[in-house]
C-alpha cells in the first residue's frame, strides 16, 4: 500500500479531503455513500459522520458510526479531546477519530461519560497501521455496532465532608479537590464541592467563571459568603451550581475575590464558622461527599472549614519549606478542635499528608521521597496517604482548554479525567479516590 505523506496537508481542508476523504476512508472499506460531511445534529456540528451500515438497514441502536475530526496539519490534538468526547457522548457513539495529518488518534466511548484513547499513530507510518485501524474501525468491523457501557449505578452514603487544607499556597489543594471530586463522582457519588478560597480557583477549574466581563459576573451577588453571611437565604441548593469541567455531574458551592472585604463583616459575627455547617446538615440527604478547597491562611474561611469538615487532606510538595508549614497545620488543626470542642463535634480525622506535585525523577522516588515521608510521620505526628500525585504537565493544560466554538474563546476547563483519561495523572487520581473510600469506610 501507498504510504500517506502528511507533508500534502497544509490546512486543515487538506487533512479533510487528502488524509480522510482520498486515503483512509476508502482504506477502510467507506464508499462515497457512507459519510457525510459537515454534519450538524442538534448543536453538534461534526467534520465527518461515517456510517458502517445503512441509514436504511434501520440498525442504529447504537449507531454503527464513527466520527471524524480533522484539524489543522501539526495542530496539538489535546485540547480537542473534550469536544470529542462531548461528541460521541451525547450521541451514544462508540468510537471518535481526531487527525491533524501527522499524527492520527482514534477514541473509544467507555462509559455514557468517558472515552478512551485506544489507538495513535504517525501520519507518516499510517500505512503501516492500516490493518488494525480497519479491525478497530473499519466498515466490516464488528466493535462498531458493541454497546456502551451503562452508566455506574448511584452510590449512596451517609454525608461525609472532606476538606484540603494547607497553609503553604501552591502546593496542589484545588487540583486534589477538583479531580478527587471529579473521581468520585464518576464512580456514581453524589459531589459536592465547597470553594472557601477568595482566589476562587476551584471556581474557575471547575467552569463557573466563563465571563470575560466584570459585568457578566452572575457569582458577586450569590456564593459562599452569602451562604455563611444570610441566616434563612442562600441554603446550599440555591447557591450550588452543576460545574462543567466533568461530564459526571459535580456540584460547586463558588467562592468570590469579594470575599477578602466580606471576611471584616463575618469576623466578629458568632454565627460565622457554623452557619455553612448548619445549612449542610440540612442537605445532607443530597450529596455523598463534600469537599472543601481551603485558602492557603489561617483566616476565617480556613476556620469555617475546619470547623465543618469531618476528614482533612494535607496536600504538600514534601520541600522542606512546606515541611516546616505542616507545624503550623498541626497547632491550626488543634485550635479548631478546641472550638470544636465546645460545640460539640469530634476532632477532625486526618486522613494524611498527600505527596502532591512530586518530582517523577527516579532516584528522588527511591531515596529521597521515603525518608521524607517518614519524617513527616515522625516529625510532626501525621500520617501519610499512600498515594501519591507527580508533577504531571497535564495538570496544568486541563485548566487552560478554550471553547472556540462562539465568538471569542470561553474558558473550559476540564478534569484529568475528562482532558487527558489515559495519563498517568488520571490514574493518580483514580488510586487516590479508591485510597480515600477505603479510608473513610465507603468501599462496597
Ligand atoms: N501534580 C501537579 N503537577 C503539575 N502541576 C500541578 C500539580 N498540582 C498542581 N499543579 C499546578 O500548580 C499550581 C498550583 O496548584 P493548586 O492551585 O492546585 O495549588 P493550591 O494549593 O490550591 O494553591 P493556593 O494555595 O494558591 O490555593 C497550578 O497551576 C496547578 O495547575
Ligand atoms: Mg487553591
Amino acid at each position: 500500500m501507498e504510504a500517506f505523506d502528511p507533508n500534502l496537508c497544509r490546512t486543515e481542508r487538506d487533512v479533510e479531503s487528502k488524509l480522510l476523504v482520498h486515503y483512509l476512508l476508502p482504506q477502510l472499506g467507506y464508499g462515497v455513500d457512507s459519510w457525510y460531511e459537515e454534519v450538524a445534529l442538534g448543536s453538534i456540528r461534526l467534520d465527518f459522520l461515517v456510517l458502517a451500515t445503512s441509514l436504511l438497514a434501520g440498525r442504529l441502536a447504537p449507531p454503527a458510526a464513527v466520527v471524524m475530526e480533522a484539524k489543522r496539519p501539526q495542530s496539538n490534538l489535546d485540547p480537542h479531546v473534550p469536544k470529542l468526547r462531548r461528541y460521541l457522548t451525547a450521541l451514544g457513539i462508540r468510537y471518535g477519530l481526531l487527525t491533524n495529518a501527522w499524527e492520527i488518534r482514534v477514541y473509544e466511548t467507555q462509559s455514557p461519560q468517558a472515552i478512551a484513547e485506544v489507538f495513535r499513530c504517525g501520519g507518516q507510518h499510517l500505512h503501516t497501521h492500516l490493518e488494525d485501524l480497519r479491525q478497530l474501525i473499519g466498515k466490516s468491523s464488528p466493535n462498531l455496532g458493541l454497546p456502551i457501557p451503562v452508566v455506574p449505578s448511584p452510590r449512596r452514603i451517609p454525608m461525609k465532608t472532606i476538606a484540603v487544607y494547607h497553609n503553604k499556597g501552591g502546593v496542589g489543594k484545588t487540583t486534589t479537590v477538583t479531580n478527587l471530586g471529579a473521581a468520585l463522582a464518576r464512580q456514581g457519588f453524589r459531589v459536592l464541592l465547597i470553594d472557601l478560597d477568595s482566589q476562587a480557583n476551584t471556581t474557575f477549574a471547575t467552569g463557573l467563571m466563563k465571563f470575560a466581563d466584570e459585568e457578566d459576573d452572575i457569582l458577586a451577588n450569590n456564593n459562599v459568603y452569602h451562604a455563611i453571611a444570610e441566616k434563612f437565604q442562600f441554603q446550599i441548593a440555591e447557591v450550588a451550581r452543576r460545574a462543567s469541567y466533568c461530564a459526571a455531574p459535580v456540584d460547586v458551592m463558588p467562592a468570590h475575590i469579594n470575599l477578602i472585604q466580606q471576611e471584616r463583616i463575618l469576623q466578629d459575627k458568632s454565627f460565622a464558622k457554623t452557619r455553612l455547617l448548619e445549612k449542610l446538615n440540612k442537605a445532607k440527604d443530597s450529596y455523598d461527599f463534600v469537599i472543601i478547597d481551603c485558602p492557603p491562611s489561617l483566616n476565617l474561611y480556613a476556620q469555617v472549614a475546619l470547623t465543618m469538615t469531618d476528614y482533612l487532606i494535607i496536600p504538600s510538595d514534601l520541600k522542606p519549606f512546606a515541611n516546616e508549614g505542616l507545624r503550623n497545620v498541626r497547632n491550626f488543626i488543634d485550635e479548631n478542635d478546641e472550638f470544636r470542642g465546645v460545640i460539640q463535634r469530634p476532632p477532625i480525622s486526618v486522613l494524611g499528608v498527600l505527596p502532591s506535585k512530586i518530582m517523577t525523577n527516579a532516584k528522588f522516588v527511591e531515596n529521597t521521597l521515603p525518608r521524607v515521608e517518614e519524617k513527616v510521620r515522625s516529625k510532626y505526628g501525621f500520617p501519610m496517604l499512600e498515594s501519591r500525585i507527580f508533577d504531571r504537565v497535564d495538570l496544568g493544560k486541563c485548566l487552560n482548554v478554550e471553547n472556540n466554538e462562539g465568538e471569542v474563546p470561553v474558558p473550559d476547563p476540564q478534569s484529568i479525567f475528562d482532558f487527558a483519561p489515559d495519563s498517568a495523572a488520571a490514574k493518580e487520581f483514580g488510586a487516590l479516590a479508591a485510597e480515600i473510600l477505603q479510608k473513610v469506610g465507603a468501599m462496597p
